[in-house]
């Protein structure tokens, strides 16, 4: 058996917590010990209305347990807000889980400006707005620990989710870039894409399977990535229904042409399996590993 997984006293932000994923995000958090700021705007799946009572529901719930919570209304939009609360209410922010989220679902060519921006607005400007504001206090204590929650829609796209799977992809982005610049100072970055049962996904999922996907399966990823004994950063997690896998990228070793020769489309046409073929590929890290094979070219 490995060392229980602790959070105490470790200050905790989950957005869009009043219900879903994030709500069992909360109740584990506060169930390690932690004190955690409830975040949820209580609007609708599109995103749309607001109803306080969804993150005081969990509050209660943390509090009847003997737990640390405190409720915030806010919306992600206002970021620096909810990471205020924390710090009036907690003194402190050591972990951004961002977690709320809305849907606008429409096949592209129905999709029109608001169903891209709001979607926009709420993943990834939200989730922009709460980390930035909670990122210089993560660097200062030279300790924090980052959660975006991608999809499996970014990663592979999915009909109808054009806005969401741009969002959801772009969080990865921002995933792997934070985990560089946070490093040095302490602050870990990572990236979970959720499956499970909750408003968001009722009535896509066949019920008996809905039923299995129980929100609370995931979380245990998410508070291991927030804990201490966590040492990945930049990682993104496939994870629900007790099941935990983690994604990379892959590449094929590729053709190198000679561009002193003349490289024609032909060229192109001529080795099309060869660029796709992958067997002995590779899986670069960073940008550095992931030029090698174009700069062994030029010097080739
Ligand atoms: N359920 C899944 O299978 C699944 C799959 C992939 C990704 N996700 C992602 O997981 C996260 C949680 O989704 P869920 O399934 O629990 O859905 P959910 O609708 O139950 O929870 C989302 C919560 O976010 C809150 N929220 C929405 N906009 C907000 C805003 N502007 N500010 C603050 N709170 C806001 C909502 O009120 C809601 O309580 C979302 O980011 C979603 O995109 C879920």
């Amino acid at each position: 058996m490995s060392e229980p997984v602790s959070l105490q006293d470790r200050v905790v932000i989950v957005t869009g917590a009043g219900g879903g994923l994030g709500r069992a995000h909360a109740l584990l958090f506060a169930a390690r010990g932690a004190h955690v700021l409830v975040n949820d705007l209580g609007g609708s799946t599109h995103g749309e209305g607001a109803n306080a009572s969804a993150a005081d529901q969990v509050v209660a719930q943390i509090r009847a347990a003997g737990g640390s919570a405190v409720a915030n209304h806010d919306s992600v939009a206002d970021g620096a807000r909810i990471v205020e609360h924390a710090l009036d209410s907690f003194g402190r922010v050591d972990v951004v889980v961002n977690n709320a989220g809305i849907l606008r679902d429409k096949a592209f060519h129905k999709m029109d400006d608001s169903d891209w921006e709001l979607v926009y607005k709420v993943h990834v400007e939200g989730a922009f707005k709460v980390t930035r504001a909670a990122w210089p206090h993560m660097r200062e204590q030279q300790w924090g620990r980052v959660i975006f929650t991608s999809s499996t829609s970014g990663i592979y796209g999915n009909f109808g989710q054009a806005n969401y799977a741009m969002a959801k992809l772009g969080l990865y982005g921002l995933t792997r870039t934070l985990a560089i610049e946070g490093r040095k100072h302490g602050v870990l970055v990572n990236a979970i894409a959720p499956t499970g049962g909750t408003r968001m996904t009722e009535g896509l999922i066949p019920p008996q399977v809905f039923e299995q996907l129980r929100p609370e399966l995931i979380s245990p990823l998410v508070v291991y990535l927030s804990s201490e004994q966590c040492q990945d950063s930049g990682q993104l997690f496939e994870v629900g229904g007790g099941w935990v896998g983690k994604v990379r990228w892959e590449r094929s070793l590729g053709v190198g042409f000679d561009p002193a020769q003349g490289f024609t489309p032909e060229q192109v046409a001529q080795h099309w399996s060869q660029i796709g073929d992958f067997e002995g590929a590779v899986h670069p890290q960073d940008n550095l590993q992931a030029l090698q094979q174009m700069m062994a070219n030029l010097q080739a």
